[in-house]
This record gives structure tokens, sequence and C-alpha cells, in this order.
């Protein structure tokens, strides 16, 4: 069964396929916020061409495309042409009775409609989420023309075009409760672009480059699970459309993580496998290594580094009176707020945060409202790894001496409690000179980027893929490894528009 034919099928009736807009929130019924998108849509698709996947407009892409919103089987398979994905607006379905889960509100019915007193807060909550998702294409838009594989490029395609349904989820919510200032700010969010001198992305992971395939899967995996806690937190959202919105959108970001978890496995699988082969046990060999055409282990941890430190900013200032107040007016929960067993209004609960004292790295017990940064930081560094445990099991299992680790908390920190400050992975506080003197130790350099660029070639033959990356476990959907993931056709690979 076709895409078309399977959203068609009384199966799917859940997410309506016959509106210009798919949706399962009635949109149909509300003729101005219909008028309100689909007039939205068309700058939406200009967005897309001009800034989106550079080239492969044409190619057709084995995508799913979400049909309802139950977990179990809520997407199809076919080969789309990417403009003509059927970004849509998919809410979680309703929970009945549910109540605002903490904060002053706590206990009171969830908000259908938007608070008038916390109206401009929640606003801007929504426009720093969806500016994100925009973002993330935009820093990716060159990427298809090296990808090491058609299954790889398939999956970064996925990931774009999810990104792209995300932006749609934001921009439902505020051309919907927002009016004429959420109509501005939709348009706004196809107007910034990333790294963009004048007009730039509003938060700074989202204005840096990823600027090859060793970057998209640090990204996917380390960036998009700062996307992943921030839903998870937004999920818990007094406001029921919000919360709604984070839920279903938390199921699609679950695969951008797994692109990511695996991207990085399968490119250490491919290193330590070579160094066998070729009979190097040493990982630090980095010149005999790299002439296997692989990445050695040790320039990996300098990537993801970079990748840990940067997102971990995302987080904002560890003390944080905003997100205090986030918090209390019920608008941003904590990671399964839920499920900790505790008042859920943190009145007089304390929570403990690292902090420069003195010269030294102290922990200091502060009020838990102020700390949910904090918090929500701390649980995004456990929650990152589980996946660097499985990287290193690949490396131990092929007998090869070398652990991956996260650098401490305020290693190369811009924003919060640690930066201003020159911190080593290890967590020993140094000068200044001390720090710039050793960069090269724990981030990459010039040279590094520029080999890892060497490595980045094209492999456009279905079932082949790249030197310095192992071929998936399974295919996705069950294909077999020579299932032509991307179609691409004679115009599609030729570089600008
Ligand atoms: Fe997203
Ligand atoms: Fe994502």
């Amino acid at each position: 069964m076709s895409a078309s034919e399977a959203i068609r099928s009384k199966n799917y009736v859940e997410v309506n396929y016959d509106d210009k807009i798919p949706n399962n929130v009635d949109l149909g019924s509300d003729r101005q916020l219909q008028r309100a998108l689909e007039s939205w849509r068309p700058d939406y698709l200009e967005w897309w061409k001009e800034a989106g996947p550079d080239g492969f407009q044409d190619a057709d892409v084995y995508l799913r495309t979400a049909v309802g919103v139950d977990p179990s089987g809520w997407a199809v398979f076919d080969h789309v042409k990417m403009p003509e994905y059927r970004w849509g607006i998919l809410l979680a379905p309703q929970e009945e009775g549910r109540r605002i889960p903490f904060g002053r509100h706590k206990g009171e019915p969830a908000w259908q409609e938007v608070p008038g007193e916390y109206r401009s807060v929640l606003r801007r909550l929504i426009v720093v989420q969806g500016d994100t998702e925009p973002a993330s294409v935009e820093q990716q838009r060159y990427l298809g023309q090296t990808a090491p594989s058609l299954y790889d490029m398939r999956n970064l395609f996925q990931v774009n075009v999810e990104e792209g349904r995300h932006l749609w989820a934001m921009v439902y919510l505020l051309v919907k409760y927002f009016g004429r200032d959420g109509r501005e700010e939709a348009k706004g969010l196809l107007e910034r672009r990333s790294a963009d001198k004048n007009n730039p992305r509003i938060l700074g992971a989202f204005n840096e480059r990823t600027p090859d395939w060793l970057s998209f899967f640090m990204f996917t995996y380390f960036t998009d699970r700062d996307g992943k806690m921030q839903l998870a937190a937004l999920a818990q959202s007094g406001f029921d459309p919000l919360s709604r919105s984070c839920r279903f959108m938390l199921t699609e970001e679950a695969h951008h993580l797994f692109v990511g978890e695996t991207g990085v496995g399968r490119t250490i699988e491919a290193t330590v496998k070579a160094m066998n082969a070729a009979g190097i046990t040493d990982p630090y060999d980095a010149e005999a290594i790299r002439a296997l055409g692989v990445i050695d282990l040790p320039t990996l941890q300098r990537k993801a580094n970079f990748h840990m430190s940067v997102t971990r900013d995302l987080f904002g200032s560890e003390v944080s009176s905003n997100g205090a107040e986030l918090y209390s007016s019920g608008l941003k929960g904590r990671y399964e707020e839920t499920r900790i067993d505790d008042d859920h209004v943190l009145a007089d609960a304390t929570y403990p945060v690292m902090t420069v004292r003195d010269g030294e790295i102290v922990t200091d017990e502060l009020p838990a409202l102020s700390a949910i940064n904090s918090r929500l930081l701390d649980d995004y560094i456990k929650d990152c790894q589980g996946g660097i445990d499985r990287w290193n099991k690949v490396v131990a299992n092929a007998g090869i001496d070398f652990r991956f680790v996260q650098p401490h908390k305020g290693f190369n920190r811009k924003i919060g409690e640690f930066a201003g400050h020159s911190i080593t992975p290890e967590g020993d506080l140094i000068s200044a000179e001390e720090f710039e003197a050793r960069r090269d130790e724990w981030l990459c350099n010039e040279a590094d980027h520029e080999f890892i660029n060497s490595l980045m070639k094209p492999c456009y033959e279905p079932g082949k893929y790249a030197s310095w990356i192992a071929p998936p476990r399974a295919g996705i959907n069950s294909k077999p490894g020579d299932f032509e993931y991307v179609k691409i056709y004679d115009n599609d690979a030729a570089a600008g528009e």
C-alpha cells in the first residue's frame, strides 16, 4: 500500500489528509485559522526551497509520513519528493480532565486557551522553541552533497522534513492562539537565518555550522537531545495545546537521536575494524589510523567535546529567575515532572548547583526553583550517557584500549556559572592562557577539520558506504541492504539551486 493509499484508507481516519494542510485538529471547522495557515504555507515552501536541502528537491526520498498520533503505526513509508512532503499539524490526543501538574496553579484544570497574564512569556517560549526547528535544517542544508550513503542521505532528509514539521507545530500554536502577534512571529520564523549577520537564529548553537557528516551525527545525538529535553519539559506545560504538540513531536525526535547515536557508533565501528585489520593497537597513532581512511577515536572525542559543551549552553543560566518563573507559572515543567516524588511547587526545596568561587569549583544548595535550568541540564547529561556507553562497548569488543567520556560540566562553557572560567575536561580550573595552549588536546583544530573534510566524498551507489562509516545493522522499515533510499535524477546532484 502506498503512502497516499494508506492515508486515505480507513485505518488512518485520525488525520485528515483531504485538507491542503493535513491535521488532526479539525482545521476545517475554523475558517479563519485555516486561511491564515494556508497563506503562510507558500512562504514556508519558499523558505524550504531557499534555505532547505541544497539540490535533491526533485529526488524521490524514502520518507515516513505521520498518518496518526497513535504510537503503534503512526507512520507510512514511501518515496516522496521533499517539497511534496505532507507537513501537517498533529497533536497528541487530549487527556480527559488533565490538570496543571506543577507550580502555583497546580491542580487547576489545564488551560485550553492562553492565560492572559502569561501571554507574552508563553509566546516567547513557543517562538524560541520554534526558531530552533528551521535553524537546524538551514545548518544541514549542504550535507546531501557529501552523503556517505543513500541510507544516510535518506536519514538526513527525514530529519529535515520533520524539523520542518516541528516548525509547523509551533506556527499552528502562534497563529491559532496569539492573533496578530502570533502571525507576525510566524513570519519572523521564516525570515531569520542560521548564522546570518543581520538576522540570525535566536540561540547560539543554532548559528554554528554543521559542515560535515560527523558534525551532523554529533548534532543529532547531542543537540537534538537538548530538543528532546526541552520538548519533554514543555510537554508538562499547563497550556494544554503546547503540551499536546510537544508530546507528539517527541515521537519524531526519537528517530533523530537514533540517527545520531548510530551514526557516531558506525563511525567508531569502521575505525576499530580498520585498526584491527591493519594490526594497529594504539588508538593515539593518528597518522597511521587516518591513512586507513577512518577517523581516529581521539578526534571523535574532541568533536564530541565541542558538541557537548555548546549544547549544554542551550540550557541557559543554571541559576535563573526566568526559569523559576516559567516553572511557578505552570508553563514549563521539569523532565518527567509527573514521575518526580515531591510537592511539584518547590517553595522550600533546594537543589545542588555547581559554581566557581575563590578559584575553586564548589557545589551550593540553592532554592530548587531558581535551579530549574540546572536540573534540566543535569538530566540531559545523564540522558547522554546511554549512547556513550554503547559506543564504548563497540571499542571494548574490538579489544582497543580507549573510552569515550563526557567532559566536566564546566568545560568550554560560554553561558551560566562556568562562563568566563577555563576548565579542563577533567574538571581542573586553569588559566585562560593554559587553556589556549592546550586547546588542541580537547577540541578539534584546523588540521583535524581538514582531515575530516577530506573524507567527505559522496557515496551514492545503493548498498555502498564511505570508508569511514560502517553499514547499519538493519535497513529503514526493514528494507534490504541495497535498497535505493534516494532516487537521484540528473539535475539533483548539481550544486546550487
Ligand atoms: Fe525538532
Ligand atoms: Fe530533532
